[in-house]
């Protein structure tokens, strides 16, 4: 089986034909109902397990959006694409397969202050009754949804899950896998076996991303205009109190060319999912966006107001700035979040390069860069 799939692979390259559709030869895809809705996968027990988020109660304001432990396992014909390829094949299936936190009597001492109990391998969370079902598909000739994915969601009560679901719209699931997914729409920065599935695709990714870099930099005066950009200096420093005077003087409006056309909610935690917020581009930035370049030179800045629920006051600013001609994993960025605008010891996380916070979400981006203003 493993063979024929290379076999298939090595035709479609030599051949020079698209690689989808003999991906979708070899990879299961889910079974569709007549009026286009998802069959239930039933064997999802024996897909390959990926990995194991965990979002306690207790760490989420005694409410996580989603509870608790987030099992995620992908179908094996569409993993064995990805370990040939790095890419997600159309037909590609993975299901999440929540948990509650187990509450029975082989967990002792149960905190209620933060949800854990002690169990004989020692204090912590362990796996109990399933919850929720849920489900997503890649096929780009059957949808048209960004990135040729939907999403499904079978029911939260396991012995009732649904035997078939209808596709969420775009706009509840789509959004936020595209800005803060590693891979693809797929979260595979928090999937263990999906990241060491594909180090060498990543690590040739990354090489041609440091070349053109380096070639942009060393284009030399006389280049092109994202060189000259280059050669601003940061619009203002990173010194914390020296930034924040410059945000209250609101200079930024005027000084920067781009800004986006209006406030938008977040698909970020800024400052909470789906608040108003509306971001600001310094010249360096936003000529490297416009001209589609893979890295942005020092001196980029990005200013981001955030405002109250309905948009009518604003109460703090999220702020990235390229310090380093090298965004060396995010450590070229500094990065700086204000909830106040009166008051700048009003900083949630510290102000610093590299913030993993920060980087880390924005990681999916172009050189950091979530939104795209020029698509
Ligand atoms: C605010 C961001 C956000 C939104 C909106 C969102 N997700 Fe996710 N989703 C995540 C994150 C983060 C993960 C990574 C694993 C985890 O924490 O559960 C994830 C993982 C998944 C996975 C596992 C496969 C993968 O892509 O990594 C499925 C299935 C999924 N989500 C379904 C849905 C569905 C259905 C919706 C819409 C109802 C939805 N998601 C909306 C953030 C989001
Ligand atoms: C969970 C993911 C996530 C985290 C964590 C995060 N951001 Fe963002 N950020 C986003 C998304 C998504 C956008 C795109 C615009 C939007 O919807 O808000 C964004 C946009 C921005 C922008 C506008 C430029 C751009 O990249 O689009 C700035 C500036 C920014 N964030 C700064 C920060 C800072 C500073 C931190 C850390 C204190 C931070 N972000 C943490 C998701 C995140």
């Amino acid at each position: 089986m493993l063979s024929k799939i290379r076999i298939v692979f090595m035709v479609a390259l030599v051949a020079g034909t698209g690689l989808t559709a003999h991906a979708k030869d070899s990879v299961k895809g889910p079974e569709f109902n007549e009026d286009g809705s998802v069959v239930r996968p039933i064997d999802w027990e024996t897909w390959v397990f990926v990995g194991s988020p965990l979002t306690p109660n207790a760490l989420n304001g005694g409410k996580a959006a989603f509870q608790q432990f987030h099992s995620v396992y992908i179908e094996p014909t569409a993993f064995q694409h990805f370990k040939d390829t790095g890419e997600f094949a159309n037909g590609t299936q993975l299901v999440k397969v929540r948990t509650h936190l187990y509450e029975g009597d082989d967990c002792f001492n149960p905190s209620e202050e933060n949800g854990s109990c002690q169990a004989v391998s020692g204090r912590g969370y362990f796996n109990g009754e399933y919850s929720g079902f849920e489900l997503t598909v890649k096929d780009t000739e059957r949808f048209d949804d960004p990135g040729g994915w939907v999403y499904y969601n079978f029911g939260e009560e396991p012995q009732k899950w649904a035997d078939s679901a209808h596709q969420f719209p775009a706009a509840s699931c789509n959004a936020c896998h595209e800005a803060s997914a590693g891979n693809d729409f797929v979260f595979t920065q928090f999937y263990p076996v999906l990241r060491d599935s594909e180090p060498m695709i990543s690590d040739s990714r990354a090489k041609a991303g440091a070349e053109e870099a380096s070639n942009t930099a060393g284009e030399g005066a006389g280049g092109s205009g994202v060189t000259q950009a280059a050669a601003v200096p940061l619009p203002v420093s990173t010194d914390v109190e020296e930034l924040f005077a410059y945000l209250q003087s609101g200079k930024y409006r005027e000084e920067f060319p781009l800004a986006e056309p209006e406030q938008h909610p977040s698909i970020g935690p800024h400052v909470n999912f789906g608040k108003p917020v509306r971001a600001y581009f310094s010249a360096a930035v936003a000529s490297s966006l416009e001209a589609g370049d893979h890295a942005h030179p020092k001196g980029s800045m990005i200013v981001k107001d955030m405002f109250s629920d309905d948009g009518s006051e604003l109460i703090g600013w999220a702020v990235m700035q390229k310090t380093d001609e090298d965004s060396d994993g995010g450590k070229g960025w500094f990065w700086v979040e204000f909830l106040s605008t009166e008051d700048p010891s009003q900083v949630p996380v510290p102000a610093e390069n590299g913030l993993a916070l920060c980087s880390g979400c924005h990681a999916s981006g172009k050189d950091f860069v979530l939104s795209k203003p020029f698509e």
